[in-house]
């Protein structure tokens, strides 16, 4: 591929992947920048399975219910983009507001249902909207046969879903393995954000997680959540939910079901951070 290309809208985009890459795969990896490893390995599949990744770059500000959350998001396109430079097959779209969202917008609003009433959607009203809305669009701009997201946001992914079979897109939606550092911590661009004896003491999310994937055969739902809040709250961070449901539909968790997953929310002093497990 002739360089490196950016583009900062899709006009050139599409023109671009017309003209270089006609009747070749297209690959798309969302993301909202401040790139980590959980996303180069996104980057990677995404390079495996197609013959070009298009990777957007864009912190969408209708998925953010909390003007300081959208504020202070970490932001270092610089960074970005020198991590990005070494991949060969790569084509990164840097687009603004305006191009995401032109006032002949193709997006037809989705019934979300559940999904955003439960969970984030009851913490973060709005936010699947918004979430919906940017995929369709950059999906719909940049025409990928496979789209790829991690399952660190699995509540997203069920939306995304969700959303690609309401619409009128042909895009195979790949759920990806959460990154996790040595410790267990999920990787996540909101870790920027915390200082060392933070990132420790977010370690308790995980080993929350754990706790309630080896217990709750035996302990049942109810005590498995009460003993999973009370080991939560030994440490220092501030419980926002922890709940079981179905992966699929955020319908309550099943007994017998193989679709259940452990979801959880809670803030470092004043950066959320979520993650979850899945209880097979
Ligand atoms: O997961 C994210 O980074 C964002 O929600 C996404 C999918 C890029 C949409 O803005």
């Amino acid at each position: 591929m002739a360089g490196f290309q950016t583009f900062h809208d899709f006009i050139g985009l599409q023109s671009f992947l017309k003209e270089k890459f006609h009747k070749q795969t297209i690959g798309l990896v969302p993301t909202m920048g401040a790139l980590h490893i959980g996303h180069i390995s996104l980057i990677e599949r995404a390079l495996e399975e197609n013959d070009i990744v298009v990777v957007t770059i864009f912190v969408n500000p209708k998925q953010f219910n909390n003007p300081n959350d959208l504020k202070n998001y970490p932001r270092v396109p610089e960074k970005d983009l020198a991590l990005l430079k070494v991949f060969d097959r790569v084509v990164v779209c840097m687009p603004s507001v305006d191009a995401v969202y032109p006032s002949n917008d193709p997006y037809k609003k989705v019934e979300l249902g559940l999904l955003d009433k439960v969970l984030e959607g009851e913490f973060r009203p709005g936010h699947f909207n918004g979430v919906a809305h940017v995929v369709h669009n950059l999906m719909y701009f940049s025409r990928p046969s496979k789209a790829y997201f991690g399952l660190k946001d699995i509540q997203q992914l069920s939306v995304i879903n969700h959303m690609v079979k309401s619409s009128s897109l042909t895009v195979d939606v790949v759920a990806c393995d959460t990154v996790r550092d040595k410790n267990g911590l999920a990787l996540s661009s909101r870790n920027l954000l915390l200082n060392k004896a933070q990132h420790h003491e977010a370690l308790i999310i995980h080993t929350t997680l754990t706790f309630v994937k080896s217990n709750i055969k035996s302990l049942g739902l109810q005590e498995t959540l009460r003993q999973a809040k009370e080991l939560f709250n030994k440490g220092t961070l501030n419980l926002e939910y922890i709940d079981v449901v179905d992966r699929e539909t955020f319908g309550p968790y099943k007994i017998d079901s193989t679709n259940n997953v452990c979801c959880i929310s809670a803030f470092c002093e004043n950066v959320r951070l979520i993650d979850n497990i899945l209880l097979g």
